[in-house]
């Protein structure tokens, strides 16, 4: 997944556990995809971005990137449909993938938040 995405040498893969997960695999891959997606594409383009799975049962998987030109999604509308902050209309998109990860997170028992920082935007998947 990680070797697929736009830009893999930005990614800095940290593995504190190696979980055993029993759950849909497909649907976890197009989980794991948009989030990656979006940190490479939304995230400054010049830093790398951050990928810790840690934890089990339940485990947490954390995507972290500084903020790019877009900066920082709202926190109440994030997971709506077709919500892209006013600064991402320059770049392609939908608004329809962090949508579909929240629904598919909860389809699989699991949840994801997003978590805002001053210097890193980070999105947290536990299940
Ligand atoms: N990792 C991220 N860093 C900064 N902004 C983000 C990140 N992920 C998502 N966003 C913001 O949230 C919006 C919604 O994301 P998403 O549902 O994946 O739609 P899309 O990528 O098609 O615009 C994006 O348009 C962007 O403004
Ligand atoms: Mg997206």
């Amino acid at each position: 997944m990680i070797a697929a995405s736009r830009d893999p040498q930005r990614v800095q893969l940290q593995l504190d556990s190696r979980p055993q997960l029993h759950t849909d695999a497909k649907l976890l891959r197009v989980i794991l995809t948009n989030l990656i997606d979006n940190a490479l594409k939304y995230g400054d383009p010049t830093q790398p971005i951050q990928v810790r799975l840690s934890g089990d049962q339940p485990c947490q998987l954390r995507i972290c990137n500084p903020p790019g030109p877009a900066g920082a999604p709202d926190a109440e509308q994030v997971f709506e449909k077709y919500y892209r902050s006013p600064r991402a209309h320059g770049l392609t998109g939908s608004g329809q993938g962090l949508y579909i990860a929240h629904a598919f997170s909860q389809m699989l028992g699991g949840e994801l938040s997003y978590q805002p920082g001053a210097d890193l935007i980070c999105f947290q998947l536990r299940m």
